[in-house]
């Protein structure tokens, strides 16, 4: 009988999962011993019932390296150590599967797991190694924040869209004489702001690292109005904050989502340089999925490709409990541990943040 590899794809998607599971696959089938199956939404087609897998094989993965999302779904919403259950009362909380999840993979015949997936997925895939589990990480989002890694896949096509709507807001902008204001995701990292402002030209860029100060925004948009240049374009963050105040979220009333929404600061962000004396036209874009669907840039699926590759030899290898990683020009692993131990946040006094400002972009401070 075959070895098994059980693929599962959680979080939020991002650009490159296919290709990481393309890879993964063509890999495998260079092993005669071992086969790949797929489980639907993360664990959860390990632990629905009935179970729900997908064997992949070379005909199933077959050009889905240029496709968004994901083959075999995800979910940001509970996992093994969390699964949703209906008290009594009507309210929701959560029960423990991780034992019988572990059950269920050992009927299956599965030797090992790759858990594709941001900082949340690598910790249950740390605690299922805890358990015993034969279990490698890739990490996926398009956030770019997690620091064991130089970029993650997503990233860059991320970054892409949103300079793409940077270039088209610049025309809109200059036509009108308006102030445009663009957010983009992130989460609590200004990777894809920054990224995307300096690509795009952007004149102010306000990132979660960097809290903004709105009589400075003020004053940079007027000095380019002076100048005869009579529109500005702003990038900001999802989780950017004022010098005095908090970021902009909302609780999860979905069952099941851990995570605070962001969302909402462009248009906190216009009101604030209306109150602060900006008399300017000003509109808001919120780029939201955008950023996460669609095809992946060639550069992820490189990307993808090779942590999709190594990640089956780490298991060919037994290099268990372990996150595929990029650390330039090498790909190579780390512990699951040292791996969701720090967030990558941007470094204020980064080069790149010093690139923003030598070409005159405000960071709002
Ligand atoms: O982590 C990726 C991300 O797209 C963040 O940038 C964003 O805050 C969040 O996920 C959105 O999550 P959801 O798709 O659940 O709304």
């Amino acid at each position: 009988m075959k070895k098994r590899v059980l693929v599962a794809t959680g979080g939020g998607d991002c650009p490159g999962l296919n290709a990481v599971i393309r890879a993964i696959t063509l890999r495998a089938s260079q092993e005669k011993n071992w086969e790949v199956i797929g489980s639907i939404n993360a664990f959860d087609g390990v632990l629905n019932e009935p179970q729900e897998i997908v064997v992949l094989d070379e005909k199933k993965v077959g050009g889905i390296h240029i496709r968004g999302g994901t083959i075999i779904g995800t979910t940001n919403k509970g996992g093994p150590f969390a699964w949703p259950i209906k008290n009594q009362d009507g309210s929701w909380g959560s029960a423990d599967r991780s034992d019988e999840m572990l059950r269920r993979l050992q009927y299956l015949g599965v030797d090992a797991v790759i858990n594709i997936g941001g900082d949340g997925s690598q910790s249950i895939s740390q605690q299922l190694f805890e358990k015993g589990l034969n279990v490698i990480g890739v990490p996926k989002t398009i956030d770019n924040d997690l620091s064991a890694t130089d970029f993650t896949f997503g990233f860059q096509t991320a970054v892409q869209e949103a300079t793409t709507a940077v270039d088209k807001l610049v025309t809109t902008a200059d036509s009108h004489n308006r102030v445009l204001i663009l957010e983009v995701m992130g989460r609590y990292a200004g990777w894809i702001a920054l990224h995307s402002a300096v690509a795009g030209g952007a004149h102010v860029c306000l990132i979660p690292e960097i809290p903004y100060d709105i009589p400075k925004v003020v004053e940079r948009i007027y000095q380019r109005f002076n100048k005869g240049r009579g529109f500005a374009i702003i990038v900001v963050a999802e989780g950017a904050k004022p010098k005095d105040g908090d970021m902009y979220y909302e609780e999860s009333t979905e069952t099941g989502y851990k995570n605070v929404r962001l969302g909402g600061v462009a248009t906190k962000l216009m009101k604030e340089l209306k109150d602060g004396g900006l008399q300017a036209d000003m509109r808001e874009t919120v780029l939201g999925h955008l950023q996460r669907g669609g095809t992946p840039i060639a550069y992820d699926r490189v990307l993808a490709t090779q942590f999709g590759v190594r990640a089956f030899e780490m298991v060919l290898e037994g290099k268990f409990g372990e996150m595929v990683a990029y650390r330039h020009p090498n790909i190579v692993s780390v512990p699951f541990k040292e791996a969701i131990a720090h967030y990558n946040f941007v470094d204020p006094s980064s080069d790149l943040v010093k690139t923003a400002r030598g070409v005159g972009i405000c960071m709002g401070d």
